[in-house]
Parts: C-alpha cells; structure tokens; sequence
C-alpha cells in the first residue's frame, strides 16, 4: 500500500481524505481501527461490483468485519427515490442499527445516494466514501452533500452529510471507461478556473503521471471551501461553477447527458457570456474552451437557451425569481451573483454557442 496524502476536512466531525495506491485490499484494516464490533454495509452499482466488491469484502472479512452488500443498477437514471427506497429497506431488513454504517464503493452516484441513506435512516448512521471515479476522488466523496435526483431536477432531495473517511484508490482508476474519466477532468478544470495558478497550469499541461497531484490539488481547495462554509451560505457557492446550465441540460436530455459533460458545457456557456457581456476582466473563454476540448469533452449543446432556462426554473440554487450564478473574472477568481431570470436569459442567449 502507498498513501500519497493525507488531507484532514476540518468541519464538526473531522475526517482524513486519503489518496493512494492498494487502499482498497486495505479497507478492513482502516475501518476496523475506526469502528469496533459494528456491521458494514456496502452499497455499489452493477459496474462497479464486477470490479471491486469482492476486493472490498474480502478485506472486511479478513478484519473480522460483518458485512452485508446492496448493487443498484449504474447510471445517473438510478440515482433516484426508488433506489433509495430499496436501500433504506435492504438496511433494515438486514438489522442495520444506528452503531452500523455504510459504505459507499463508487463514483458520485453511488456516493450521493448511499450518503442520503446514511444521512437519513434512523436519523444519520456513519458512512465512509470509497471513490472509484476522478469525479468522485476530486469532488462528490468530499464535502457531505448527499441527494438524489427528482424528474423535476437534479439532487432536489438531499442533506448535509459528512463520511467518517475517504479512501481515494488511485488504482481504481485504471478500468474506469475513457467516458467517464473525461467527467472527472471537467470537475478539475471547474476547480482550476476557481483556484488559478499550477492547478490551472496543471490541465492546460496534462500529464497522466500528475493525476494523483492534481486529485489532492482538487481535494484540499475543496476541503478549504467546504470548512469556511460547510452549509453553503456563501462561498461554497463557488463550487457551482457552469453548474447552472449543467444541470439545466442534464435535465432536458433526461439525466443520459453524464454530470460531466454537462458541466463542461455549463462551463464554456459561462465564459462565452462572461467574454460577450463584458464581465471578465481579461478574455478567459478561448483558454477556458481549450482546455475542456483537449479532453474531448463538449463544449456546446443541443438545446436552445430557452429550453435551459425553463430547466433552470426549478434548480435549488434558486431562490423567487433569482438564481444564483457564478461568474468567472479571470481565471483564478469566480463571483457569486444573484441575477433575475431575465439577466439568465440574455447569459444562455449570449454563452450558447
Ligand atoms: P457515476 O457514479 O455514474 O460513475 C460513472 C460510471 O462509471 C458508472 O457507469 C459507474 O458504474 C462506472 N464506474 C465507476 N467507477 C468505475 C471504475 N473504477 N471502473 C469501471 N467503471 C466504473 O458518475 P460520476 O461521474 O462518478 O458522478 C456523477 C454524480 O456525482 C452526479 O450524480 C453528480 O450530481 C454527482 N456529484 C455530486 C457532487 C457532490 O458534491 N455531492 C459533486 C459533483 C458531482
Ligand atoms: N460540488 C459542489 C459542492 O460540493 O458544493
């Protein structure tokens, strides 16, 4: 085993992310150090258990842990009410008692979900996030938002739930489909435009040897964020960057446009309006767009601004007739602004292509 980093989120109950190699075959040792004499329940999607479950249980078992598993079907599509509903019931049919947690074995969808039913059984049980995609290492396992979608929209159902631990294993990453490690990329760009610097520097640069660098890069911005403002009052806000239109599309395409590739787009929107209406104080839009496309991803959409902006009307992020929309200045500094539906508009008229 190699622990590259070790980065402690310092909010009410702290806990340590830690990124490295063969972490997995390891899972045991670290959880029977923190949770003595209690049950693990551990909840995967169908990809995701071919690959690891076994790996995970085998662990478990070796440390004497009493384990009980849950596979949901993969997919943003499954990250609903009636996935959550048969979680909470394999939870309580199996005993699970508030001295039992869980953990979460996957990327955000799964991490999102079995976060919402440890947040919510019984009141809160523990749970542990075991990320196995860039986007879950460098964003959703971290930070303790947990949701599920709505057909109305995206994570309209969700708490404030922090894990006990993050287990970043770099390793999992080698079957992860070229699909969706470009998701992963476009989370990091996010965090790149919203830090500047090497971060920044580091995606227009990629190189795959630097990708546990950058994966603790993301984590310690977002640990910082999230321990000044766990709750989201002001400055995590930032950590929505593109998010508006993002999942505005992930929602006309029905959730079959992955997070990532929404945010991408989402991203490139934004800069473009940013450049055209003057709210950037150097042009940032060509590196912005640049940067996202030399990881393939895309950087328009099908749908017209004013199919985003019916979306957008039921985003959580908005509040009456106002919505809260980060713009990027320069790379290396992003504001919050509250803008009416109106100004949104004339944003998705000028940023769409
Ligand atoms: P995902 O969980 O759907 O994983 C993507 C695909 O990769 C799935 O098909 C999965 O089965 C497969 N997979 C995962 N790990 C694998 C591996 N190592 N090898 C092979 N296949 C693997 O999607 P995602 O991109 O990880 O997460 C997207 C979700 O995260 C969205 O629901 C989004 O809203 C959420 N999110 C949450 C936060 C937060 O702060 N909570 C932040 C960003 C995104
Ligand atoms: N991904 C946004 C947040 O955690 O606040």
């Amino acid at each position: 085993m190699i622990v590259e980093d070790t980065i402690h989120v310092s909010v009410r109950e702290g806990y340590d992310v830690i990124i490295g190699k063969d972490l997995l075959v390891n899972t045991g040792k670290y959880l029977s150090a923190m949770f003595q004499e209690r049950k693990a329940f551990v909840i995967t999607d169908s990809n995701v258990k071919d690959h690891y479950l076994n790996t995970v249980l085998e662990s478990l078992k070796d440390s004497g842990i009493d384990a009980r598993f849950f596979v949901f079907p993969a997919g943003e599509g499954n990250k609903n009410l009636s996935t959550y509903e048969s979680i909470l019931n394999m939870l309580s049919e199996n005993h699970c008692t508030r001295s039992d947690y869980i953990l979460a074995l996957g990327g955000g969808v799964c991490g999102d979900m079995a976060g919402f039913a440890a947040g919510t059984y019984m009141r809160g049980i523990p749970f542990v996030q075991i990320p196995t995609t860039v986007l879950a290492m460098v964003d959703s396992s971290v930070g303790g938002k947990c949701a599920v979608d709505l057909c109305q929209g995206k994570n309209l159902v969700g708490v404030f739930h922090q894990p006990s631990l993050v287990l970043c294993d770099t390793n999992t990453l080698s079957t992860l489909p070229q699909k969706y490690f470009k998701d992963g990329m476009a989370e990091v760009v996010k965090t790149g435009i919203l830090c500047g610097g090497e971060l920044f520097d580091l995606c227009c640069n990629f190189d795959i040897e630097n990708l546990p660098k950058i994966i603790s890069m993301c984590v310690e911005y977002k640990a910082g964020v999230v321990e000044r403002d766990e709750t989201e009052q002001g400055e995590r806000k930032l950590l929505n960057l593109g998010h508006t239109a993002a999942h505005a599309i992930e929602r006309c395409s029905q959730y079959t446009v992955p997070h990532g590739h929404a945010v991408a787009i989402g991203t490139s929107i934004i800069a473009r309006a940013s450049d055209r209406l003057g709210f950037s104080s150097t042009p940032i839009s060509d590196d912005i767009l640049s940067v996202l496309s030399s990881f393939g991803l895309p950087t328009s959409t099908e749908y017209s601004p004013e199919e985003l902006l019916l979306a957008s009307r039921m985003d959580k992020k908005s509040q009456g007739n106002e919505i809260s929309v980060i713009i990027p200045e320069k790379i290396g500094h992003c504001v919050i602004r509250s803008i009416d539906f109106d100004v949104l508009s004339t944003i998705y008229e000028a940023g769409i292509s």
